[in-house]
């Protein structure tokens, strides 16, 4: 089972969170991050944003887990300008070292084959930040993905293109597809820490953390890995 940590709020989630990372990179100067967007991770930004001028960053790297197909990288909300935005300047690193999922259509057949061979060729992803759909999507792994899969287009659910409409200007100009790292790819990282707070959450967290394994709660994939961290407030953790 992995390991369950509650916290007062959002913020000392991202201090917690910021700290792993930071040992990390202490004994690993070439960490390699998994990054996620959403809101739910930005508090861990923050705090290592804060704390960027204490840290050896100049050989970190990162692996966002997912991208929307067919919007413009220039878009706002590609996921690309969102890692470059919220992630990348605020941090201080090195946005060579920084790889997002290519969602151009053109190049769409081989883009998941091309991202799975760059995440192993940096040696693998050491700490994965995750957070959680309300259908308990982890990356854009929709229900039904198969706990095996690799980087790839999935369609997006109704229930996440309406989740994701507030960062456009109407739900109709939400993407309907997506590329993103797998489950299987997920499971590859050495760490998982899911973050999520508050009580839109809390059934996701439950069926993740506690119910069944199965491909319709994605999140419930974790309960294979070795070694997962949970981070939750009080209103996340209300179902478990
Ligand atoms: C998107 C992302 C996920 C994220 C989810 C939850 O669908 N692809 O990686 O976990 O949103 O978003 P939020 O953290 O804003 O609730």
């Amino acid at each position: 089972m992995a390991e369950i940590v509650i916290v007062e709020n959002a913020q000392a989630a991202g201090e917690l969170v910021a700290d792993a990372i930071a040992s990390l990179i202490a004994s690993k100067p070439d960490a390699v991050l998994g990054l996620a967007t959403g809101s739910t991770p930005l508090p861990v930004y923050q705090a290592l944003a804060a704390r960027a001028a204490q840290l050896d960053l100049g050989r970190v790297s990162g692996f966002a887990l997912d991208e929307y197909v067919g919007l413009p990288v220039s878009h706002p909300e590609s996921y690309r300008s969102v890692i470059t935005r919220e992630v990348v300047e605020p941090i201080g690193l090195d946005p060579k070292l920084i790889h997002v999922p290519d969602g151009a259509v053109d190049t769409i057949q081989s883009a998941g084959s091309e991202y799975e061979r760059a995440i192993m060729s940096a040696g693998g992803v050491d700490l994965q930040i995750l957070g959680v759909g309300t259908d308990g999507h982890i990356g854009f792994n929709e229900p039904g993905s198969s706990f095996a899969s690799l980087t790839r287009v999935k369609t997006l659910t109704e229930q996440t293109r309406r989740d994701n409409a507030r960062f456009f200007d109407s739900p109709d100009q939400v993407p309907m597809h997506c590329i993103t790292q797998g489950l299987g790819t997920i499971l590859r990282a050495r760490h998982l820490v899911l973050l999520a707070f508050g009580e839109k959450k809390a059934a996701a967290v439950a069926a993740s953390v506690e119910g069944p394994l199965t491909a319709m709660v994605p999140g419930s994939a974790i309960q294979l890995h070795p070694h997962a961290t949970v981070v939750l407030d009080e209103a996340a953790a209300s179902q478990l």
